[in-house]
């Protein structure tokens, strides 16, 4: 193990299924937001959460790196593995489970500083040295697709760039402590076509080496980037499966009626 709680990376050429969800239920009060939801989500895939708005997509990412316990009012039951390894056993560290399993929100979170600080955060706060930091963050911002925009000037303010590119420096922020699974939260949903078509372009190089999570309610995007879908409607897991399966021929009434556009 590298890094003491967690498996590491080198025991994850195994099978299908780095992370495994088991009866998740996530509520507040009385209500449920996710129910009994079962998922395995496998390496190196680009995996799609496809759902109206309120279904819980937002929510189902956030157990999957422990971010849903910033809001203490949800409780949690089931588990969520990485590895085998069960995330919210009390021996494992939030923060290390952050950086394994990285996240992007829907609008991009950039800092007032340089694009260079930005894509160096996660390194800092590791305590990195220079030529790790250098070398980490260079290799980020090309993984991100973002290298060739910005390489002539790192020490430039983020908050000069387009909203497609900071949304890329996010990315290679997340990227840049090597995190074995990336959850991208409506990542296009603020940016125009061009945006739009650079994250999905990163997104397909990066299931080479990683697995990627992305929530949509757009079902272009789920057929054009994913290989696996999972519906969700109403806080459950209505159907899951390879991404023309689910979107060509669905089994379930709920899924067709929300491909088709009969509801959103
Ligand atoms: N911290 C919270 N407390 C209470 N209700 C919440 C909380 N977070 C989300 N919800 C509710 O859970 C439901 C699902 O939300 P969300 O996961 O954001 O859905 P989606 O991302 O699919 O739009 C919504 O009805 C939302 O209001
Ligand atoms: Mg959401």
């Amino acid at each position: 193990m590298i890094d003491g709680s967690l498996p590491s990376d080198a025991a994850s050429s195994g099978p299908p299924g780095l992370l495994e969800v088991e009866h998740l239920g996530v509520s507040a009060g009385s209500r449920k937001i996710l129910d009994d939801v079962t998922l395995s989500l496998p390496d190196r895939t680009v995996s799609a959460v496809l759902g109206p708005s309120g279904c819980g997509k937002t929510t189902f990412i956030r157990c999957l790196n422990r971010m849903v316990e910033l809001s203490p009012a949800l409780k949690i039951v089931g588990s969520v593995r990485l590895l085998g390894r069960d995330l919210y056993d009390r021996e494992v560290d939030p923060a290390l489970v952050r950086r394994r399993i990285g996240m992007v929100f829907q609008r991009p979170t950039v800092f007032p500083q340089s694009i260079f600080e930005n894509a160096a955060f996660g390194l800092r706060l590791v305590h990195a040295d220079e030529d790790e930091v250098d070398r980490s963050v260079m290799d980020a911002l090309k993984r991100a697709g973002l290298w060739d925009e910005v390489h002539d000037d790192l020490d430039r303010s983020a908050l000069a760039l387009s909203g497609g590119q900071q949304q890329r420096l996010c990315i290679a922020r997340a990227l840049a402590v090597k995190p074995r699974v990336l959850l991208l939260d409506e990542p296009t949903s603020s940016l125009d076509p061009h945006g739009t078509q650079r994250i999905e372009a990163t997104v397909r190089h990066l299931k080479e080496e990683i697995a990627v999570v992305i929530v949509t309610h757009n079902v272009g995007q789920a057929a054009r980037i994913s290989d696996r879908v999972a519906f969700f409607h109403a806080g459950r897991v209505v159907e899951v499966g390879a991404t023309p399966d689910i979107l060509e021929r669905p089994r379930e009434a709920l899924t067709e009626q929300f491909i088709t556009g009969r509801f959103t």
